[in-house]
């Protein structure tokens, strides 16, 4: 039989957000699934990545004093970083700002370019800058960006559109005609919903003089792609020229997982890119909901953004992904809290898993030596157990095609709580009191081992550092992969004679006292505790006077003047970012305060001797300074 090849992705994170629990829930469910597909045999390629072009990288890379590839190359390791210790699986990670990226992005749009699927044309409309997106007068929200709820500016000049329009019919037939196309069937309705109206042909290119960072069009210098129409293309270009992608084992992709936010942007913009280029869209587009925390939206401002690397030092990586996918069904909206991720550990995990495990190895090693038996005699309680078994796995695998994990999980239970109930109603330790009891015995104990094999193949997805453990445990060398999903075909694969393990609890549990203590240390205003700071704090950062004695700009950015600061006793090299405010000539003779103690910096290869205080940022920047002339040098308090 052919092996199936699996090919799931994960949207490419924008490289300027910090990480939090929101990407972290796509890609450890496009990993769960990654996972599962390999211990089912298929041939797997699992990608995510970072998008790495647009306005707010350009700009967050200016403010650095950084070029923007410098500022990518460095903050893109964040992801990587946090993939790691999120043990996620992906065979490859892509960067729009790599070539093999660029290349393909060029040649789809030198093609489409050459078909007249892209043509030129003026536009007029309102612009948002933050958002990178245009909108329609009707679009506009009280006359702002529906989005972002900022000012949008009317924006009259010549672009690039793809003719994306003319298929409108085209992908409302495919939607309707393939229920699988995109799911859930509630978010499916959602974009039928917005193709009711007629759609129109979409902007691919942002003039250069406007934004520069991005993939210039192959076609006209002057501009550059339309960051989405850039980052789309993300999903193909690991698999090389469009001849390869063609004949590519890899599309179309099994699973394009991304959240409700983007949905429209890949089932509508995505999909029709595709068929302009002559390829399949993929097989699925999984739309999932959104998690808000507390009930709150995450946000800087209301300071309770989740942080997945502290979770993952409070309670561990397989708690967190456990709970990810289990607090909240795949597609519906959830609200995180950290009492529910410590109510579900104490409980599923380690009242019900946890102690499942621990009581059976303790028995092992009581009643058998610490050595699996070989089971001899069987009986009705026996049979239903492994009947319970085979329901369970045959019903995960049917679940895995709705990507349903929280039933999933739900279902896995099952067998945890039929395994509980069989050693409590077996009872090995009044078995162990008779010859006969004995003989009993040893199925006993070899079916709760086998059973919590299975269950640590079914789990392994979901939780992979700890269902390793757990076969350490059982006495099993061979890795879970290796054993794959028909090991657990038919009972009995567990093998008599091996050796069990104790070890630590796999999931210690948070005793009330502890989790008072978490829960209260995330509830305190984040105001009181972090956000002060004591006098004695603030009086280690010298503040001084100081007279710009020089001024001149900084070749090739568009932001800083390098300043010649005399404060007293010597003279300071300073950067600020103030150019679009002030003229170099209009400094000098200025007195300003500087941070004198500031550690030196290199910016744009010049070493930066302090920081100079000004309020305001973007195009309006105010430098600090005195209603009369204080002198060189004086400390500010
Ligand atoms: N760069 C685009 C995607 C381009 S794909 C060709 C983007 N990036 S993103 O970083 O803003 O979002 C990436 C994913 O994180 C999206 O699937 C989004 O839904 C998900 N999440 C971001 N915040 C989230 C929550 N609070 N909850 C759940 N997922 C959320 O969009």
């Amino acid at each position: 039989m052919q092996q199936k090849k699996f090919y799931i992705t994960t949207p490419i994170y924008y490289v300027n957000d910090v990480p939090h629990i929101g990407h972290a829930y796509t890609t450890i469910a496009a990993d769960v699934a990654a996972r599962y597909q390999r211990l089912e045999g298929a041939d797997v390629f699992f990608l995510t990545g970072t998008d790495e072009h647009g306005q707010k990288v350009q700009q967050a890379a200016d403010e650095f004093g950084v070029s923007p590839q410098e500022h990518v190359d460095k903050l893109h390791q964040r992801f990587k970083e946090l993939w790691v210790r999120l043990n996620i699986s992906n065979n490859d990670f892509i960067r729009t700002t790599e070539e093999r990226h660029k290349k393909l992005v060029r040649d789809i749009l030198r093609q489409l370019h050459s078909k007249d699927e892209i043509y030129r044309d003026s536009y007029e409309g309102w612009y948002c800058t933050p958002c990178e997106r245009f909108w329609t007068e009707k679009d506009l929200a009280e006359g702002n960006c529906p989005e972002c709820q900022r000012k949008v500016d009317k924006i009259k000049e010549h672009n690039y559109f793809f003719r994306m329009k003319k298929y409108q019919r085209w992908l409302v037939e495919k939607i309707k005609n393939d229920p699988h196309f995109i799911l859930p069937a509630s978010r499916k309705n959602e974009v039928l919903g917005f193709l009711e109206k007629p759609l129109e042909d979409l902007c691919i290119s942002r003039p250069k003089s406007r934004l520069a960072w991005g993939i210039p069009l192959p076609f006209d210098e002057d501009y550059v792609t339309y960051v989405w129409f850039d980052a789309l293309i993300n999903y193909i270009s690991i698999h090389g020229s469009l001849d390869d992608i063609k004949t590519s084992k890899f599309w179309p992709a099994d699973h394009n997982m991304v959240g409700k936010d983007i949905l429209t942007t890949h089932a509508v913009y995505w999909s029709t890119m595709l068929k302009a280029i002559g390829l399949e869209p993929p097989k699925n587009i999984f739309a999932h909901g959104w998690w808000t925390v507390n009930g709150q939206k995450m946000s800087k401002s209301l300071q309770n953004v989740v942080e997945p690397n502290q979770l993952i030092d409070q309670f561990g990586v397989d708690v967190i992904r456990y709970f990810l996918l289990r607090e909240v069904p795949f597609g519906l909206d959830g609200d995180f809290s950290h009492k529910a991720l410590i109510g579900r550990l104490n409980s599923d995990l380690a009242n019900n898993l946890g102690n499942l495990l621990n009581r059976t190895v303790n028995m092992m090693k009581k009643y058998c030596g610490g050595i699996i038996p070989v089971p001899a005699t069987v009986a009705a309680e026996d049979n239903s157990l492994t009947e319970k078994s085979a329901e369970v796995i045959a019903e995960v695998r049917k679940l895995y095609n709705e990507l349903a994990y929280n039933k999933i999980l739900q279902k896995i239970w099952e067998l945890v709580d039929a395994t509980n109930q069989y050693i409590d109603k077996t009872g090995p330790w009044n078995l162990a009191k008779t010859d006969a009891g004995n003989e009993r015995l040893k199925t006993v104990m070899y079916n709760s081992a086998e059973s919590l094999r299975v269950l640590g193949i079914l789990l392994n997805p979901f939780m992979p550092q700890s269902t390793e453990s757990l076969m350490k445990q059982l006495g099993v060398a061979t890795a879970i992969e290796e054993q794959g999903m028909n090991s657990i075909d038919k009972w009995g694969g567990l093998k008599s004679g091996s050796q069990t393990q104790k070890a630590n609890p796999l999931f210690p549990r948070i005793e009330d006292k502890q989790a008072e203590k978490i829960l209260a240390e995330i509830s305190a205003p984040k105001k009181d505790a972090a956000h002060q700071i004591t006098i004695d704090e603030f009086m280690k950062m010298e503040l001084r006077t100081g007279k710009i004695m020089a001024a001149e700009k900084v070749k090739k950015s568009k932001k800083l003047i390098q300043l010649k600061i005399d404060i007293g006793t010597e003279t300071r090299q300073v950067l600020a970012g103030i150019s679009a405010s002030y003229e170099p000539a209009d400094l000098v003779g200025r007195t300003v305060i500087i941070v004198a103690n500031l550690k030196p910096a290199k910016l744009m290869g010049i070493e930066s001797q302090g920081m100079v205080l000004a309020a305001g940022d973007g195009d309006t920047i105010m430098l600090a300074g005195f209603d009369q002339e204080p002198g060189q040098g004086i400390r500010v308090r």
